[in-house]
């Protein structure tokens, strides 16, 4: 899979790629990504790339020029199966559409900053948005972190244990069950003795009654879907 981010702070992207599993799957061949400066493909001697928007308001506003050309270029290079922009006012990611994204062979994420990109760049564009939660961050780069993060862990032979990808949180829209590792008893509090036991028909009863237990009790908005 290749990932294209287009970025005005390309260096904010940098350590989150390269570094543990994200790196290796890189190193593997499993994932491409590769990371474009906006700025250069800005406007004049000052390479601009942002200005005051129409109407009033504080704020300035990332500029169509820039990004047309930038997308422009990539997509005379290849075919994009999704243009994403990262910004709050969009559906939240979820687990379900990283399963998604991680079957496709080319995506490319444009990442927005200050008041955020000309309407007309969305309009013509972006075939999908995508927030990360309701919040503001400064700018779209840790979102499209953590949106690459949670799409090339999928990729089949990223993480060793295939299985463990199959059992995450959400991935049956319920939350994971409580895990336990040595010492079985630490300052009195012990592990529950069912794990000790062996018996892995009923280890596999207790977890799945343990994720449901802990779904209502901290998440019950998942059990409605
Ligand atoms: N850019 C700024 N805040 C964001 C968010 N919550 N999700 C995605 N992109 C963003």
């Amino acid at each position: 899979m290749r990932i294209d981010i287009i970025s005005v702070a390309p260096n904010l992207l940098e350590s989150p790629f390269n570094h543990s599993i994200i790196k290796r799957a890189q190193d593997k061949g499993l994932a491409e990504i590769v990371i474009h400066d906006l700025r250069e493909y800005g406007l004049g001697n000052y390479k601009q790339i942002d200005d005051t928007q129409f109407g009033g308001g504080a704020g300035m506003v990332m500029m169509i020029e820039p990004i047309a050309n930038c997308i422009k270029k990539l997509q005379s290079e290849r075919t994009y199966d999704e243009v994403i922009y990262m910004t709050p006012d969009a559906k939240t990611l979820n687990q379900s559409t990283a399963n998604t994204l991680s079957l496709k062979e080319n995506i490319l994420i444009l990442t927005g900053h200050y008041k955020g990109v000309d309407q007309r760049i969305r309009d013509k564009y972006i075939t999908k948005e995508i927030s990360i939660g309701d919040y503001v961050l400064t700018g779209g780069e840790l979102a499209a972190a953590v949106l690459v993060d949670a799409v090339v862990r999928l990729i089949p032979g990223v993480i060793g244990d295939e299985q463990s990808a199959l059992t995450d949180s959400f991935q049956d829209n319920l939350l994971s069950p409580p895990v336990y590792t040595r010492p079985a008893e630490f300052e009195g509090m012990k592990v529950p003795a069912i794990l000790l036991s062996g018996n892995f028909p009923k280890i596999d009863d207790w977890r799945s009654d343990q994720a449901y237990k802990r779904t209502q009790q901290i998440r019950p908005d998942l059990l409605d879907d």
